[in-house]
């Protein structure tokens, strides 16, 4: 057996106990074949992605509504730059690092030209049309890899940074165990995670009631981050350092979390 064919069946062998804990639903959309999972469309999407977020995600057509600046910085309230901002104050130039899913706007390409060609980027989205409209975004940057693959199952990487921005307030409680796990898992001896994500505004925040009504219709997953810290979500907490700051009212938060 050569060594591809070696690499093939690691990923056969994952994918069949991915199976394993899927819904019958989830069964359903399986491909007959499972094949190498990095073949764009291979990879099962999560049920809780294709019944809550189709419109936001899954279809051509909401990369052509969402994936703006305008429509970013609309959505956080004028604050896509001071949270980019806050994103690069943690990174480091010439280093590993993991984009924890794509993200509408201009923050991949930012990325990529902060880290630069002396260091790595890989963009990991469980969303095909994510990915193939990331790899267009990116498509001349030799120092960027983008693929699919589902991040409650990332292994054998050792990354510098992972930067997880708005995705954890997306995924149900069990995934954001998982997630926040798999993050953790792979990250370099002192390499970090930065976490950028919704928090429980104070109590007189004047678009406290808004935004509580759009997760109440829109975003069934996010308030557990109104009610939990990011840190609950991690199995070996005490084994990583946690720092957390909030802005625009307590709104918005960054925890980055250093292995120690
Ligand atoms: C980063 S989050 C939201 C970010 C922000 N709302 C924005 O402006 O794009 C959305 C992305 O997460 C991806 N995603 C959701 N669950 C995932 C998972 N388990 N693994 C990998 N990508 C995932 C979706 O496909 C989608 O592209």
């Amino acid at each position: 057996m050569t060594p591809f064919q070696d690499q093939i069946c690691d990923n056969q062998q994952e994918l069949t106990q991915r199976v394993r804990v899927m819904k019958p639903t989830e069964l359903m959309r399986m491909p007959e074949v499972l094949s190498e999972p990095d073949n764009v469309g291979d990879v099962p999407i999560p049920a809780y992605l294709s019944d809550t977020y189709t419109w936001a995600y899954l279809k051509p057509s909401s990369i052509k509504i969402f994936d703006h600046n305008w429509v970013v910085d609309t959505i956080l309230w004028g604050n896509n730059r001071r949270l980019q901002k806050t994103v690069f104050e943690s990174l480091e130039p010439a280093t590993k690092v993991l984009l924890a899913s794509d993200v509408y706007g201009d923050l991949a390409i930012r990325l990529a030209e902060f880290i630069g060609p002396e260091g790595h980027l890989d963009i990991v989205d469980v969303s095909p049309v994510q990915v193939e409209n990331c790899r267009k975004k990116l498509k001349n940057v030799d120092h960027v890899n983008v693929r699919q693959d589902d991040l409650a199952y990332l292994k054998n990487c050792q990354y510098d940074a992972i930067v997880c921005f708005f995705l954890l307030h997306e995924i149900p409680d069990d995934y954001k165990h998982r997630v926040v796990a798999a993050l953790l898992e792979n990250l370099a001896p002192g390499g970090k995670v930065v976490f950028v994500d919704y928090h429980k505004p104070g109590p007189w925040h004047p678009i406290k009631g808004i935004i509580s009504l759009v997760f109440d219709t829109l975003e069934p997953f996010a308030k557990s981050l109104w009610s939990s810290e990011i840190r609950d979500f991690a199995a070996d907490a005490d084994l990583y350092r946690w720092h957390k700051e909030t802005c625009f009212g307590g709104l918005y938060q960054k925890v980055v979390v250093e292995r120690q």
